[in-house]
């Protein structure tokens, strides 16, 4: 029989695969405290996460029976990948079910910051009518930089050139054919940074992208520049934001991730020009679906001792 404890709120479609078979049995406990999921993660085959649970070494090192972590999501970021594999548990995520949503979500947050539709919807909230103070800027014609031009980049690439804008992108696998057969321009990291309206950004977060833009990142960008991060907090130095969006060198920013997460009280969010989301990048309905039912599957795959998709 093989325990499987689900630690943070997955989709029930997903859940069903792991549900109705004789030899699982699923313990839903979301919300656990560091050291409840310490004390509890001995008794569990398989564990199931979204980001909020963070799977520390000190978690591994107490899941004695432990087979396979699963990531219903993309970023293996809160995952101690090295004591995992140090201790023999397998990491599956599922990377390809809520790249749709994170790109839209991009979209999303790129227009509202360009429109202020946040700002002004409080404001009319709270019944004040304020044309003349939320003027925004079209996105046509505009270039928008991206970095990172993975799965969510890629998605994000085709939208802007659907809303007529420009596209340069930095990923050190791109190469100038790509960008051609694109229709996009291929940069280095500081033509992004030197040639943008707008930059985004979507790498995962690794010891070379902690902190990539940073002061002096600011200092290359264009006046005015727009910034926006639905992938990982920490890719942009937030102190580094706060200083370049009070000095006006950066116009507004569009934030979904933040280095601590949950944010609720944090400088950034007292900024009217910055518009902000609670890590919704991949909140759907079919991304959730999506992502779960693609890791459990894999996680019921690998206990069974079949091969996993998502390694
Ligand atoms: P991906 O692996 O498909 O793409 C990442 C790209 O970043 C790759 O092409 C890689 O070559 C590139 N890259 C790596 N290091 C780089 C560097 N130093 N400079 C420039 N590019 C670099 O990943 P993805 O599925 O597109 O996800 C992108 C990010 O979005 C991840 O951080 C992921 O965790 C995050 N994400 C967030 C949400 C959300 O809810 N906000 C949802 C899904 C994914
Ligand atoms: C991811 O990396 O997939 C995202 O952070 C989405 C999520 O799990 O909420």
């Amino acid at each position: 029989m093989f325990h499987v404890l689900i630690a943070d709120p997955i989709s029930d479609e997903g859940l069903d695969v792991l549900y109705n078979n004789e030899d699982v049995t699923v313990v839903k406990e979301t919300g656990l405290k560091p050291d409840e999921l310490e004390s509890r993660i001995e008794e569990f085959d398989g564990l199931l996460v979204r980001s909020q649970t963070k799977v520390t070494r000190s978690v591994i090192e107490k899941a004695d029976r432990l087979k396979i972590i699963g990531r219903a999501g993309v970023g293996v970021d809160n995952i101690d990948l090295e004591a995992a594999t140090e201790n023999g548990i397998i990491v599956v995520n599922a990377p390809n079910g809520n790249t749709n949503s994170a790109a839209e979500h991009t979209m999303a947050m790129m227009m509202a910051l360009s429109r202020k539709i946040p700002q002004a919807h409080s404001a009319l909230k709270n019944q004040k009518w304020e044309r003349s103070k939320y003027v925004g800027f079209e996105v046509k014609n505009k270039t928008l930089g991206i970095v990172g031009l993975g799965r969510i980049g890629t998605e994000v690439a085709y939208r802007a050139k659907g809303q007529r804008m420009n596209v340069i992108a930095y990923d050190p696998f791109l190469t100038e054919e790509k960008a051609d057969q694109m229709g996009i321009e291929y940069g280095e990291f500081e033509d992004v940074l030197k040639k943008a309206d707008y930059i985004t950004v979507h790498t995962p977060l690794l010891k070379d992208t902690r902190h990539m833009i940073s002061t002096d990142a600011f200092k290359q960008m264009k006046d005015g520049v727009f910034m926006i991060n639905c992938a990982r907090g920490g890719i942009i130095d937030e102190d580094a934001l706060y200083d370049a969006l009070v000095s006006g060198k950066v116009a507004g920013a569009a934030i979904d991730v933040l280095e601590e997460e949950p944010f609720q009280d944090h400088k950034l969010l007292e900024l009217p020009q910055v518009v902000a989301t609670p890590h919704l990048g991949a909140s759907t309905v079919e991304a959730q679906e999506s992502v779960a039912v693609d890791v459990c599957h894999d996680v019921l795959n690998h206990l069974r001792g079949d091969i996993v998709k998502n390694p």
